[in-house]
């Protein structure tokens, strides 16, 4: 027996004991965001008293499911904190997100967040982003567009797919995914692609993540704090 824990579980659940009564809280996506979810359902059954806005559908279903509270954008001007994964960050907290689509309504969320805390298990932390497919969300109507103008700023594509499909987001658009790498200035790589017509976001998430949970397969967390 290793008795190794999954660090998902261990930073997702960390930071989901962070949150205190009457915050309002951001709720992420992916496999270590839930298991953030997971944890604050645990603590509302206990009696945390907490409203949440879920950046996908998939954490809405699973949120509701848990008993937690949701609200919509007119119920709040700011969310305390957002606990959201990440697929890559670097050592400046550039975050590369959207490995599971929701990079819009993730952004989106990160703006309103006075504290973002970036979950994530030792393998996302990097040198430089980009290794990881950079997902751009680009409207149905003229994709190819973007694509072709996405070759002409150095990067090189894929369409999505699901189930031989092109992938669906949350918000009916699709996805491409780009290889920058190494990409050497983030903030103007997110600038130039969301120049382009018919982007409608792109996952590089500059100056958002403000504390860094890393789970470690020993149980342990590092918790970093953006200087
Ligand atoms: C979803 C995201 C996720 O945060 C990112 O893909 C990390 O996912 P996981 O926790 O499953 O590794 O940006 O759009």
């Amino acid at each position: 027996m290793s008795g190794e824990q999954d660090p998902k579980q261990i930073s997702g659940t960390y930071a989901a004991n962070l949150v205190e009564d009457r915050m309002a809280v951001g709720l992420g996506t992916g496999s270590t965001a839930r298991f953030a979810i997971l944890r604050l359902g645990e603590r509302v059954k206990e009696g945390l008293n907490i409203i949440a806005i879920p950046t996908s559908e998939a954490s809405a279903k699973l949120a509701t499911e848990l008993g937690i509270k949701l609200v919509g954008f007119n119920d709040v001007t700011h969310l305390d904190i957002t606990i959201d994964g990440a697929d890559e960050i670097d050592p400046d907290f550039n975050m590369l997100k959207g490995g599971g689509g929701a990079l819009l309504r993730e952004k989106i969320v990160a703006s309103l967040t006075k504290r973002q805390i970036c979950i994530v298990d030792p393998n996302k932390a990097v040198e430089k982003l980009g290794k990881f497919p950079l997902p751009v969300e680009v409207v149905k109507f003229g994709w190819e567009v973007v694509a072709r103008r996405i070759e002409e700023i150095g990067g090189k594509y894929k369409v999505r797919q699901r189930d031989g499909e092109n992938y669906v987001t949350d918000n009916g658009n699709f996805i491409l995914d780009c290889d920058f790498y190494p990409i050497e200035n983030p903030p103007e790589l997110e600038k130039a692609i969301k120049m382009l017509p018919g982007v409608v976001e792109v996952g590089l998430f500059i100056n958002m993540a403000h504390t860094l949970i890393m789970g470690h397969p020993s149980g342990e967390c590092t918790v970093r704090e953006r200087a």
